[in-house]
């Protein structure tokens, strides 16, 4: 194969040249853990390739009902073509459900439903550990103007509405989750899409299933998905074969 350019690497992730311009390549690997489990150095096997058709599955997704995300195609099991956007150095987080640090920074139990979805916003900046910031920071040191902030805030709640639905038709409470947007122009018209992953790795996701089974229990008790991107992608149908096990010759009679 060619040689291709790296653009970029990170935990989960490698960015190369697209073929063509304004476009990038987006290779999953298996490393990094999940990110409300971070395990530095750990590898999950198969989960770069689940991972791949996992956010194939919601960006195609949010691209059919008219929420722009930087997702082309998906090229072979670890790759996408993806659109190349100027990352807005902030994460959207959105919570539906009280977790982790919101709940114990405000002492609210875990699984509390929130009485509306709430917005945060991290500054994206590894040495500072992403630290959570407010809007008048973003528009002081010019991170993103105020339309920029109204158009990320109504981006990150159609993709909460269109993920809690979906994850909820296959028995998953969806807690919260992260994402990125970018800017990309078309002429002199500037406009925001999600870019980056959707993924268990940014998203915090309850078994109902389980919950369901065991009669009376409060609702702070649907359990972690466990096995989550095997068992995600297998509930929503996008589960390829030999994916968790490296394939073995067989013999065809
Ligand atoms: O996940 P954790 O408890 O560390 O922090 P959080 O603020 O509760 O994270 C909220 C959501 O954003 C979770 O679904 C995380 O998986 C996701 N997140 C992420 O994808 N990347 C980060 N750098 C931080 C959080």
């Amino acid at each position: 194969m060619a040689r291709r350019k790296k653009v970029y690497e990170g935990k989960a992730k490698i960015l190369y040249e697209g073929p063509e311009p304004g476009t990038l390549i987006q290779y999953f690997k298996d490393d990094g853990g999940t990110v409300t489990a971070p395990k530095p150095g750990a590898q999950t096997e198969g989960k770069g390739v689940l991972n791949n058709r996992l956010s194939e599955f919601f960006m195609s997704g949010l691209n059919s009902i008219g929420v722009p995300t930087h997702f082309i195609r998906r090229l072979n099991m670890r790759e996408q073509l993806v659109r190349m956007v100027e990352i807005i150095p902030i994460e959207v987080v959105v919570r539906n459900f009280a977790a982790g640090p919101l709940s114990q920074r405000l002492g609210i139990p875990e699984g509390t439903a929130l009485p509306r979805p709430i917005v945060e916003y991290y500054y994206k900046d590894e040495k500072l550990g992403d630290p959570m910031v407010a809007e008048e920071h973003i528009i002081a040191f010019g991170w993103a103007g105020q339309q920029d902030l109204d158009d990320m805030v109504a981006l990150a709640l159609r993709v909460n509405d269109f993920l809690s639905g979906v994850m909820m038709g296959v028995g998953i409470r969806l807690a919260d989750f992260r994402i990125e947007i970018g800017r990309i122009w078309e002429g002199d018209f500037m406009r925001l899409i999600v870019a980056d992953e959707i993924s268990p790795d940014s998203c915090r996701l309850w078994d109902m299933r389980a919950a369901e089974r065991a009669e009376g229990m409060p609702a702070s008790d649907p359990g972690p998905l466990a096995d989550v991107y095997t068992e995600l992608a297998r509930r929503l149908g996008v589960l390829p074969s030999n994916v968790t096990h490296s394939p073995k010759p067989t013999l065809i009679n």
